[in-house]
């Protein structure tokens, strides 16, 4: 996508000065729109993947460079065993048949979260996903697998405790930057604007130090029917913020 046919597409209310850099998405509601429908709740996760494709495309075509979808939390293990087989063996098939698409369209790929603790066939197809799409300079899609950020935050400070005891580093030597460069975010910058979707207020142990300054926006959509209209209504909600970061305006 080239700048010219991001400014094409964008809806004509929406600023491209403004646009946020970087989404993530909380993609909640699979299972009631599923269960609304009497169907079984793997179906809601079926027509998440395809609203997830579709954000993916709108984030490319309105000049979005990086979006985080939250897919499966460390928490999410505790859900009955046919659906955390299902939710893996979904992940391990998008990626599969995505994969060509993906290169067509320029993504680069990159999962963030546990990922030794995930099945051995699903790593396997994590790591050829993202070896694959490692130089692609287009959108890059980020896709928290395995992810809590207690855990994530725990693991830096264990990185970052054993380089000290090794004489690496010194404890002087601590401060954001490095403590951000043993997060699992490592070199993407945070986002801008986080949407929830099926009403909940939670962060709900979502890059928790990322988002310290994110603009939230929350919908009551269930998230198979977050579609383009939707988006299209987060960020012009997101364009009418005033993004302080902890400071004051200047004639306040
Ligand atoms: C929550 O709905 C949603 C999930 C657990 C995420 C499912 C993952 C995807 C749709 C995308 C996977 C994408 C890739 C690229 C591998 P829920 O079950 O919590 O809904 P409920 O709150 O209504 O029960």
């Amino acid at each position: 996508m080239n700048a010219n046919e991001t400014l094409i597409e964008l809806p004509s209310d929406l600023c491209p000065q403004k646009m946020p850099h970087h989404v993530a998405v909380i993609m909640d509601g699979n299972g009631r729109w599923a269960k609304r429908r009497g169907l079984p709740r793997i179906v809601g996760h079926q027509r998440g993947v395809d609203t997830l494709k579709e954000l993916l495309r709108c984030c490319d075509d309105w000049g979005i460079k990086v979006l985080t979808a939250y897919a499966f939390s460390t928490e999410n293990w505790g859900r009955p065993s046919h659906e955390v087989e299902f939710l893996l063996t979904l992940f391990e098939r998008v990626l599969r048949r995505e994969l060509a698409e993906m290169m067509r369209k320029n993504v680069r790929i990159r999962f963030l979260g546990d990922l030794k603790a995930l099945p051995p066939s699903l790593q396997a197809e994590i790591a050829h996903a993202m070896e694959e799409t490692r130089n692609n300079q287009g959108i890059q899609f980020n896709v928290a697998t395995n992810y809590g950020s207690r855990q994530e935050i725990v693991q830096a400070c264990k990185q970052i405790a054993l380089k000290v005891k090794r004489g690496e580093i010194d404890v002087e030597d601590i401060d954001e930057q490095l403590f951000e460069n043993h997060l699992y975010t490592q070199g993407i910058s945070p986002p801008d604007l986080l949407i929830r979707t099926s009403g909940e207020m939670r962060l709900s142990n979502f890059l928790l130090w990322q988002m310290a300054y994110s603009e939230i926006y929350v919908t009551p959509t269930l998230w198979p029917d977050f579609d383009r209209e939707e988006f299209h209504r987060a960020l012009l909600s997101y364009q009418q913020r005033e993004r302080r970061f902890g400071r004051i305006k200047e004639d306040d």
